[in-house]
């Protein structure tokens, strides 16, 4: 099928179906355009909770499709691509947090929203880049679990140093990938542009940043900043919002490892695929579910 005669078909069968297509920010420029709603894991993950529709049909990697779920069981969400997963997620599970609780008792348990429902039904709190410092200072107890971002987790225990924070030891391959060779490449190559870096780097990379935040915060400084040109320290789908929405700025990638194979996956045919055929939906056991939506709720219920 043409492109054109594709996203014709996607428009009629979401309509058909009371669909809503939600993408993250880091998706293919095709799967953007035909988004209702891009956004970073806080923003969509709220807007999906708060969305009348019967269907959402989720552009991302498959937490946030299962916590699309979580948070609005009565809805049938699609995860276009089956496959479309997050490395970083995997490498935290239910039992390794059952087992940091063992060690730690008095302790409460922060987990990134890059985890598996299994794994937020065993933590107190859930954060996403966005409000990780505001979900941390929020906390009466001292003692801090977090789970499984260690370079996000060391971002939050510099800017919270009154909590002790206990680091799990899992990263995004993708943002671990850029070094500080590739700053100062960067920066000898664009001195006069500004360095906007994702949490998830290391933290040897964050310290040389100029500014520090998640997807949509560095989309929205870019657009606020009376700079000109900007160097991009997180994966390469958000230069299209960022060219689209700035098209008198100029934008350089960090480092040409800032692509997600994972958030690559889904395309027009995926989307197209998902609607016809109504796949692949999530499920999940009630029991996970509930405790799963205890831990997202006490995040949104933050801000
Ligand atoms: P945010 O969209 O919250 O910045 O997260 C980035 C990310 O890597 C999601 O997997
Ligand atoms: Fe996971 Fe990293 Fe890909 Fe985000 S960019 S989905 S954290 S692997």
């Amino acid at each position: 099928m043409e492109k054109n005669e594709l996203i014709a078909q996607i428009l009629a069968l979401k309509k058909e179906r009371n669909a809503v297509i939600v993408a993250h920010n880091y998706q293919i420029d095709d799967v953007q355009e035909i988004a209702d709603v891009v956004g970073d894991s806080f923003a969509l993950s709220k807007y999906c909770a708060e969305s009348p529709h019967d269907v959402i049909v989720f552009c991302g990697v498959h937490f946030m499709a299962e916590s699309a779920k979580i948070l609005s069981p009565q809805k049938t969400v699609l995860l276009p691509e089956i496959n479309a997963g997050c490395p970083m997620a995997d490498m935290v599970t239910a039992e390794d947090v059952r087992e940091m609780k063992r060690t730690y008792p008095g302790a409460v348990v922060v987990c990134y929203i890059n985890t598996s429902a299994e794994v937020k039904a065993e933590c107190d709190i859930c954060c996403t880049s966005s409000n990780a410092v505001k979900v941390i200072e929020s906390l009466t107890e001292e003692q801090i679990i977090f789970v499984p971002d260690k370079n996000l987790g060391d971002y939050i225990a510099k800017k919270v140093p009154q909590k002790k924070i206990i680091l799990w030891e899992g990263y995004c391959i993708t943002h671990h990938r850029v070094t500080v060779e590739d700053v100062k490449m960067v920066r000898e190559a664009h001195p006069d542009a500004m360095i906007l870096i994702h949490p998830e780097c290391r933290p040897e990379v964050v310290v040389l940043a100029d500014f520090v935040g998640s997807t949509k915060q560095i989309i929205d400084f870019a657009a606020a900043s009376k700079e000109n040109k900007f160097i991009i320290g997180t994966e390469m789908g958000v230069l299209v919002r960022l060219k689209k929405d700035n098209p008198h700025k100029t934008f350089y990638l960090l480092s040409q490892g800032l692509i997600c194979p994972n958030m690559k996956k889904t395309k027009l045919e995926s989307v197209y695929h998902a609607l016809r055929d109504m796949k692949y939906t999530i499920e999940l056991a009630e029991e996970i579910r509930l405790k799963a939506q205890g831990c997202l709720e006490r995040m949104l219920a933050v801000g």
